[in-house]
């Protein structure tokens, strides 16, 4: 018996980076995962990596912003196994250079369509089938970019601090029906989302001496998508059950830094 014993566990960008940790863990722990990506080659890796653990894998190609289909998709799952326990709302994207002197209001659109708009249709798309269970959990992945910037990437920043105050609304509306709705602020995390031109952002020499050798990050490294997969078994499991609201920041105590 797994944390997440039979548990109907959906992942949005499943395919690689954090939304595969969080797929794999979430089988591991004995939950019916369905895998939500965009991407067909990733999305049927993750889902042979899903079946080798002998669990059966639930994958679906989908564009979060794509949302007619999203929501057969929904309509599928509740058909097929019956409930909906968790959603996960982590698919996102963060190109670099959205500075507000050289973007475009088109840019600034997809960033926000993808980043705050779909997890809000997601989560709207899951909710009455939530309140129909008098059950659920709804657990978003934010950023400490949700309230701290680099300076150049600001509609991620908008929408990760949107999503962050999107948290609380959803678990005072939610709450009455036994829907408990949480996130989770990574910092750095060595994801494929961290690699520009070709470089992983932590093998820098800027990163090495300041957040490194300088303890900036107090724990001296940058994160691994499995020290983040742990805390959403967590705020998906049973463990946390009066808790809703709320933000765990999993940084490495950078943000304790000054
Ligand atoms: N990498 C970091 O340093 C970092 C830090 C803090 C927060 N985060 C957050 O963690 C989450 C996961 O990030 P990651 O680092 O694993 O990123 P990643 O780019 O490695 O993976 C993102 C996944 O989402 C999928 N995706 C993107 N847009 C989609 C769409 N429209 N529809 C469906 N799938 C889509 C991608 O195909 C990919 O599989 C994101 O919400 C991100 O903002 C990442």
């Amino acid at each position: 018996m797994g944390l997440l014993s039979r548990k109907v566990c959906l992942v949005t960008g499943a395919g690689q980076g954090l939304g595969r940790s969080i797929s794999l863990e979430m089988a591991r722990e004995g939950a019916e995962v369905v895998l939500l990506e965009r991407n067909a080659t990733s999305l049927s890796s993750v889902s042979a990596e899903i079946e080798a653990l002998d669990h059966k894998a639930h994958p679906y190609l989908l564009d979060v912003t794509d949302y007619a289909r999203y929501e057969s998709i929904i309509g599928e799952v509740i058909a097929k196994l019956g409930r909906i326990d968790v959603l996960v709302n982590n698919a996102a994207i963060n190109p670099a250079t959205r500075t507000i002197l050289n973007d475009t209001l088109e840019e600034w659109r997809q960033s926000i369509a993808i980043n705050l708009e779909a997890v809000y249709m997601g989560s709207k798309l899951v909710a009455p089938q939530m309140v129909k269970q008098q059950s659920g959990r709804i657990i978003h992945v934010a950023s400490i970019q949700g309230f701290a910037a680099s300076g150049d990437c600001g509609s991620y920043n908008a929408a990760k601090g949107g999503i962050i105050a999107y948290t609380k609304s959803m678990a005072v509306e939610l709450g009455r029906y036994n829907i408990l709705v949480n996130a989770v602020a990574p910092g750095f995390m060595a994801t494929p989302m961290s690699i520009v031109n070709g470089v992983e952002e932590a093998t820098t020499p800027d990163f090495l001496e300041w957040y490194v050798g300088r303890r900036k990050i107090p724990l001296g490294r940058t994160g691994y998508p499995e020290d983040v997969s742990g805390s959403v078994i967590f705020l998906a499991s049973d463990y946390c059950r009066y808790m809703t609201g709320q933000l765990l920041v999993i940084d490495g105590g950078l943000m304790s830094t000054f």
